[in-house]
C-alpha cells in the first residue's frame, strides 16, 4: 500500500498527516519545505534514540539538514516541570530561533512535552510530530493537545498547539513490544466503537493480522483512526463538544490509572480498552444499548489478547466507592458533574452528563467481585 495522507482542516492552522512505511529515511524531503534555514532541533527519548535516531538524522542529512538532539529519559515521569525547563533551556542554548522547527520524535510523552515546549519557546516556535508508537500515531500526535503532568494530576498544564506536519512511519512500529502495540490498539479500536461500526467490523476481521505485522493493514488502521480524529478535531478543536467523544472509556481509565499509580501495572491504552468495556456495560445497564454490544466489544478485545476485565490488572484495587472518588478528580468534571461517553450501539456514542452513578457503582462492584 502506498503512502496515505490525512488532512486536518483547521483554517490557517491546517496540516497533513502522512502515513506510510519508511518515512523516516525520507523525513528530510517532507520537512525541508517548512524550513527557513537547514537546521532542526529534535526532542526524543533514550529508547527511541537508540532505535531510530540515526535513521532520522540520515534522512535529514540526505537533504542537507543539520540537526541537534536532546535525549530525555523514557517514561511518563518525563512529562514534568523539571523536564519542561530542561527542554526549553536546551532549545535556547542551542539558539533555536523563532522561525526554526522543533521535531517531537517519540511516543506520547515526548510529543506532549516537545509540543508544549515549542508552544512557549519565544512565544511559539513551529513543531513537527514524528510519532513512533501506535498510540502516538493514532491519537496524541494529532489534534494539538500538548502539556505536562502536575503533582495534582495528569495533563493539567498545557496548551492546544497544533503541529505543522505529522509523519507516521508505520515501519517504526516494528520495534514496539507486543504489549505496547496492543496498548496503542486500544485507541484504534476506540475509534470504531465511538463512531464507525464498519471500521470496528474491519478490525474484528483484520486486527489480528495487523498486530502480527501486516503493513498494509497497519497503514489502513492508522489512516482511518487519524481521519476520524481529524474530523472531530476540525469540528471541535478546543473540546467544547464533540471532541469529548474521543474520551470513550477514559473516565473509567483515568480512575484505574490513578488507582495503579500510573505505573507499569496498567498502560494508558490498556486502561482505555478496559474502560471501553466498562462504558459499554454501563450503557447496556442503562438500557441505552443491546446486550450484544458489550459482549462483542469484550470478545474482540479478548481475541486480540488484550486486557478486558479488572481481573486482568495485577495487585489490589480500591473498592467501587474508591474508584468513583478517583473519577471525581477527572479534569473534565464540570460543576461537579462527571462526563461519561455512553453508547447506543457500536459506532454510535454520545456525551452524557447525567449518568446515574449508582449504576456505575454497581458495574464497578460486579467487575471487582469477578476478580
Ligand atoms: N486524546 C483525546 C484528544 O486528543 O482529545
Amino acid at each position: 500500500m502506498a503512502k496515505e495522507t490525512v488532512h486536518v482542516d483547521l483554517g490557517d492552522r491546517s496540516y497533513d498527516i502522512h502515513i506510510g512505511p519508511e518515512l523516516l529515511p525520507k523525513a528530510g524531503s517532507y520537512i525541508k519545505p517548512y524550513l527557513k534555514r537547514n537546521h532542526v532541533a529534535i526532542i526524543t527519548d533514550e529508547t527511541v534514540a537508540g532505535l531510530h535516531l540515526a535513521t532520522l538524522e540520515a534522512g535529514l542529512a540526505a537533504e542537507n539538514i543539520t540537526s541537534v538532539a536532546l535525549k530525555l529519559p523514557a517514561g511518563e515521569s518525563t512529562k514534568s516541570w523539571e523536564m519542561l525547563q530542561k527542554t526549553v533551556e536546551w532549545l535556547l542554548s542551542e539558539q533555536i530561533e523563532r522561525d526554526d522547527i522543533v521535531i517531537a520524535f517519540g511516543g506520547g510523552v515526548i510529543g506532549d512535552l516537545a509540543g508544549f515546549s515549542a508552544s512557549i519557546l519565544r512565544r511559539g516556535v513551529r513543531f513537527i510530530q514524528i510519532p513512533t508508537s501506535l498510540l502516538a500515531q493514532v491519537d496524541s500526535s494529532v489534534g494539538g493537545k500538548t502539556g505536562i503532568n502536575s503533582p495534582h494530576g495528569k495533563n493539567l498544564v498545557g496548551a492546544f498547539y497544533q503541529p505543522q506536519l505529522v509523519l507516521a512511519d508505520v515501519a517504526a512500529l516494528g520495534t514496539l513490544t507486543p504489549r505496547d502495540f496492543l496498548a496503542g490498539y486500544g485507541e484504534v479500536v476506540k475509534y470504531g466503537m465511538l463512531g464507525d461500526a464498519t471500521f470496528f467490523e474491519w478490525l474484528e476481521v483484520n486486527g489480528p493480522a495487523m498486530a502480527a505485522g501486516d503493513m498494509d493493514k497497519r497503514i489502513m488502521a492508522v489512516k482511518r483512526s487519524c481521519q476520524m480524529k481529524a474530523d472531530i478535531v476540525a469540528r471541535d478543536e478546543k473540546e467544547r463538544g464533540d471532541r469529548a467523544l474521543l474520551n470513550l472509556g477514559h473516565t473509567f481509565c483515568h480512575a484505574l490509572e490513578a488507582a495503579t499509580g500510573y505505573s507499569d501495572r496498567l498502560l494508558h491504552g490498556e486502561g482505555v480498552a478496559i474502560g471501553c468495556a466498562l462504558a459499554f456495560e454501563t450503557s447496556m445497564r442503562l438500557g441505552l444499548c443491546s446486550q450484544e454490544a458489550p459482549s462483542r466489544v469484550r470478545a474482540h478485545l479478548r481475541a486480540m489478547g488484550m486486557k478486558v476485565d479488572l481481573s486482568d490488572i495485577a495487585g489490589d484495587l480500591p473498592d467501587a466507592d474508591g474508584l468513583l472518588a478517583l473519577m471525581a478528580q477527572d479534569k473534565k468534571v464540570q460543576s461537579g458533574k462527571l462526563a461519561f461517553i455512553m453508547a447506543r450501539s457500536i459506532g454510535d456514542s454520545f456525551v452524557d452528563r447525567n449518568v446515574d452513578l449508582s449504576v456505575v457503582k454497581s458495574v464497578l462492584q460486579d467487575a471487582l467481585t469477578a476478580r
